[in-house]
């Protein structure tokens, strides 16, 4: 019998619904695409779609922006970060996070990952006297313990700006991953939970904070057109002191991400489904060792991670090779060179960054996968049977060979 070979694409999303592409024609067609570009009475798609996000998390203040990694230097900028100041952040996590640091003139301060994806509350505990704002990534929609993470931050005076590109539809106790720091940013890139190519938003309960961030994103005093922002008397001062430096979002991408949005808890539902079946056809395989994850966590699975713990490079890599030529894409972080999205902190080369050896390890066998939508239930069973043949023989070899 021949091996089974995974034909689908891990790169491909599911076509904008219907509604969004109507809501998208009727934008163009008006020619009005500019959000502060409307017809008397209108309201603009971009303020709607703030105002319907808000509401969504349970946030006070809503902005959109032109990506996710604008949404964090600005969220950077409107906590007045400056050049040469240090930001806590995740040494695992990808180049956005620390680029928006790098973007404002800042300097990262690389905190370590546990075995479980997330931060490690330990190293974060001894480096919380070097910052004032941690940049706290949810990568790959794993949440660390947040109610002990906010406490640390509380105590230690650090401002946590959530990086929700990975968690937005995400919750810790119920609680929107993104309302729990001061500030949440979340990406509406191709990859992410919503899709408008490009496109990100901020959410903040601090009316100072938001009103910085719509003067920062380009708002020309027009920021009394913001309905999902703080009242005009926020802006007395601030409209004076803060520079423009554009990043909006326009009404054709809101347009298409609104009706994503109303959609969001169905569309986690099936990313849920793909992911655990994914898990359970990947339950037991010798040698690898799935993440579990914690109770208060309400996730998003629209990608999955398992360790490959104390492999060698070499034995990976075979891993790779072996499920790439039945189809199956892996990403691994414990490569020597970053390679597509997998970078670490030590590919950060513009930060001069102590080895962090415990993470080292961690990263050494992080193996991730994506679950596009477009995967079939089908799919999840016979990727998770590919990859468990590849990994159980790559590990019977290697431990073959350590017997022999
Ligand atoms: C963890 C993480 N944070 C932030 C971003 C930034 O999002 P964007 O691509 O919209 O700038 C990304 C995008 O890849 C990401 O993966």
């Amino acid at each position: 019998m021949s091996a089974e070979v995974f034909t689908g694409s891990f790169t491909q999303q599911e076509p904008i619904p219907d509604e969004g592409i109507a809501a998208a024609n009727a934008v163009m067609r008006s020619g009005r695409l500019h959000r502060y570009n409307t017809a008397p009475g209108e309201t603009a798609e971009t303020v709607l779609l703030e105002q319907e996000f808000a509401a969504q998390v349970g946030a006070k203040y809503c902005l959109a922006v032109a990506s996710g990694g604008y949404a964090m230097a600005t969220a950077l900028r409107a906590l007045g970060v400056k050049p040469g100041d240090r930001v806590l952040t995740n040494a695992f996590t990808l180049a956005p996070v620390p680029g928006a640091i790098a973007a404002v003139g800042a300097v990262p301060v690389f905190v370590g990952v546990s075995d479980q994806l997330v931060i490690d509350l330990e190293d974060l505990a001894a480096k919380q006297g070097e910052a004032k704002v941690l940049l706290l990534s949810h990568m790959r929609g794993h949440l660390c313990d947040m109610e002990a993470l906010m406490t640390l931050c509380n105590e230690a005076g650090i401002a946590v700006i959530e990086d929700c590109a990975h968690t937005m539809g995400a919750a810790w106790k119920g609680v929107p991953s993104g309302t729990q720091g001061r500030i949440g940013c979340y990406s509406c890139q191709t990859y992410k939970h919503v899709n408008s190519g490009e496109g990100g938003l901020l959410v903040t309960d601090d009316a100072e904070v938001a009103a910085r961030a719509i003067m920062l994103s380009g708002s020309y005093m027009l920021y009394e057109k913001h309905l999902a922002g703080p009242p005009p008397e926020t802006f007395a001062q601030i409209r004076y002191e803060t520079p423009n430096i554009s990043g909006r979002m326009d009404n054709l991408r809101a347009a298409i991400l609104r009706p994503q949005l109303r959609n969001l808890a169905e569309q986690r539902e099936r990313w849920n489904e793909r992911y655990r079946k994914i898990e359970a056809g990947l339950r037991g395989t010798p040698g690898l060792t799935l993440i579990a994850r914690p109770e208060a966590e309400s996730y998003v699975g629209s990608s999955i991670q398992f360790l490959l713990k104390d492999w060698s490079g070499e034995a990976v890599q075979q891993v790779l090779r072996r499920s790439a030529e039945r189809g199956v894409e892996l990403k691994w972080f414990g490569a020597p060179e970053p390679v597509g999205f997998t970078s670490r902190y030590d590919s950060w080369r513009y930060v001069d960054t102590p080895p962090m050896p415990r993470s080292d390890a961690v990263l050494a066998g992080i193996i991730d996968m994506r679950v596009p939508l477009t995967f079939s239930l089908e799919d999840c069973g016979l990727i998770a049977r590919i990859i468990r043949a590849e990994v159980g023989a790559v590990y019977q070899a290697t431990q073959d060979e350590n017997s022999g």
